[in-house]
């Protein structure tokens, strides 16, 4: 399998969203990555259910939901009528971690679990095999932009190689400081999406640096 791109629209242009989400539908993106926050789990807000739902008017590709909120229980049937198909939460932000893996499960939708930087990924040992996504942050979440955190790549191996142990199917993305520097050797330990935001909007041409993107990691 090769690697999946998932461009964060956190990063595009908001007064041409429907532009934007519809650049990824034509690109050789997989995923369109929606990040949710609340100005509580993090120190920023970015959109709510309004601007998923536009989103999801005009997405043709799954739509990648990451949580950025505490706690995420009280909104899984929203997000699960606007059309994600993988809803990701942080460990940090759910106190029964299980319990809520089984209610996004309940309502057909895939489960991730979003790690921080300080959060070690044997943390999810006992629960691995229930989780379909292992999103691990590669900065501070709550921005775009930000410098990647060299010490993802021990990371990306360490949960590599509990996923093997477990003899789970779990994807291992990678969200934050995404670039062409990191992409290969990222994948080459182990990622298998790339969320990129910055990297993909900021640059001349978003279209072609997703197919470089997709290229370069392989
Ligand atoms: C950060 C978000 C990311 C963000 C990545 O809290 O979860 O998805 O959009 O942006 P870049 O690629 O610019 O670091
Ligand atoms: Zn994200």
């Amino acid at each position: 399998m090769s690697v999946k791109i998932a461009p964060s629209l956190l990063a595009a242009d908001f007064g041409n969203l429907q532009r934007d989400v519809e650049m990824v539908n034509q690109s050789e993106a997989d995923w369109h990555h929606i990040d949710v926050m609340d100005g509580v789990f993090v120190p920023n807000i970015s959109y709510g259910m309004p601007v998923v739902k536009a989103i999801a008017e005009y997405a043709t590709k799954p739509l990648d939901v990451h949580l950025m909120i505490v706690d995420p229980d009280r909104y899984i049937k929203n997000f699960a009528t606007l059309g994600a198909e993988i809803l990701t939460v942080h460990y940090e932000a759910c106190t029964h971690l299980h319990r809520t893996l089984q209610a996004i499960k309940a309502e057909g939708m895939k489960t991730g679990v979003a790690l921080n930087p300080h959060t070690s990924v044997n943390l999810l040992e006992d629960t691995i095999r229930d989780i379909d996504l292992v999103c691990l942050m590669s900065v501070n979440p709550g921005f775009g932009g930000q410098s990647f955190i060299e010490n993802t790549y021990t990371k990306v191996r360490a949960l590599k190689e509990l996923i093997v142990s477990k003899n789970s199917n779990t994807l291992i993305e990678i969200d934050g400081g995404v670039t062409s520097i990191n992409a290969k050797s990222l994948r080459d330990a182990g990622a298998d999406v790339l969320v990129a935001g910055s990297f993909v909007f900021k640059s001349a041409n978003p279209t072609q640096t997703i197919s470089d993107l997709k290229q370069i990691a392989g």
